[in-house]
């Protein structure tokens, strides 16, 4: 059975682009394989120092992800924080992770960019943080959008260096994993390339919207004046809404309005509303299933101390053989 790991960060709820890239394919895969699923607290703490509310973050995230689907008796379901054996992994792949390497990685440029004032080596060293979340459970396969291809490349490669510096044939290198799919990339309702929470608060819809907030997002989605000449290509906001049409309408709710686009005969005004109509739909279940979750504190504790029991048993054993490797030894 092949062992898989994967997280989400606690920064509030989840959207369509975590649900689409990450969620849908934990429960997925939580079937017929032995599942490490988490919310990473620490991970949150790069960009959210001081977090209005640690606790209710995670404690949303937990709600959403049993709303989801996924099931604290097939995987294990734990909390970052609860395993400390992955700091102190943490701590060990950095000694061998190069300043130079993760000053390149996209993440972090991008970081730089955005909040200059907060470079902090927490966000330097992200990749060794999350290498240390998937090898710990000496992870095959890792369930994640697009945007993580990079980090995942960085895990084979801190994994690859472990055990050539020691000589051993302890991690597996993991593989970013989209179930038999190419990775997705969800995008913004804001004409960006990826739906986001944090650049711009319209850009993303959350499982946890209402139906009217849902409909007034969709129908503020960037548009145009509409294509001029028969099968034009589409400008990227455009390719953004057949993009989330895709991922969540039917596929001949799909052809009928591309045949009026490559027709310059489509409205994006009926477009958008039946776009809100399908995404509706499709999160309708799983908010009022986190109505329900969300006062149930006896429930998500017993998950969660559940989960934490399984992950440390897990992550133990790996920094027990780890530090074997290293040469650390008892007095
Ligand atoms: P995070 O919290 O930003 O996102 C969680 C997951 O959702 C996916 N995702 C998307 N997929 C498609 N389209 C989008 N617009 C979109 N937005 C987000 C992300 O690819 C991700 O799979 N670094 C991770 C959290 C993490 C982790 C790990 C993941 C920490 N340790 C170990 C895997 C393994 C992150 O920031 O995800």
């Amino acid at each position: 059975m092949e062992i898989v790991v994967s997280g989400i960060r606690s920064t509030g709820n989840l959207h369509l682009g975590n649900y689409f890239g990450a969620i849908r394919n934990f429960v997925k895969m939580q079937e017929a394989n032995h599942c490490y699923f988490f919310i990473a607290d620490y991970h949150s703490l790069t960009t959210h120092p001081t977090p209005a509310d640690l606790h209710n973050s995670v404690k949303t995230v937990l709600v959403e992800f049993l709303a989801c689907g996924l099931d604290p008796e097939k995987s294990t379901l734990y909390i970052q924080s609860d395993v400390p054996a992955v700091a102190e992994l943490y701590l060990l792949l950095n000694m061998n992770a190069y300043v130079g390497e993760l000053e390149r990685c996209t993440s972090f440029k991008e970081k730089i960019r955005t909040m200059p004032n907060n470079v902090n080596a927490g966000l330097l060293t992200y990749p060794t943080l999350m290498a240390a979340d998937i090898i710990i459970h000496k992870a095959h396969k890792v369930p994640v959008g697009k945007d993580q291809e990079q980090h995942l490349e960085m895990t084979r490669t801190f994994a690859g260096r472990f055990n050539r510096m020691y000589d051993v044939d302890y991690f597996p290198e993991p593989v970013a994993y989209n179930f038999g799919e190419e990775l997705v990339k969800i995008p913004g309702l804001d004409g960006g390339q990826k739906m986001s929470k944090s650049d711009n608060e319209n850009s993303a819809i959350f499982l946890a919207d209402s139906p009217e907030a849902i409909r007034k997002k969709v129908m503020k989605a960037v548009t145009d004046a509409g294509p001029t000449e028969p099968n034009q290509p589409k400008p990227q906001p455009i390719e953004n809404i057949f993009q989330l049409m895709q991922a969540f309408s039917a596929p001949d709710t799909f052809s009928h309005f591309s045949n009026l686009y490559n027709r310059c005969e489509i409205r994006y005004g009926d477009m958008k509303k039946q776009l809100a109509e399908d995404i509706i739909s499709y999160t309708t279940p799983f908010r009022e299933k986190m109505e329900t979750l969300a006062n149930d504190e006896a429930y998500l504790g017993k998950v969660a101390r559940m989960g934490a029991e399984k992950a440390r048993e897990s992550a133990s054993r790996t920094i027990r053989e780890v530090r074997e490797i290293i040469g650390f030894k008892e007095m």
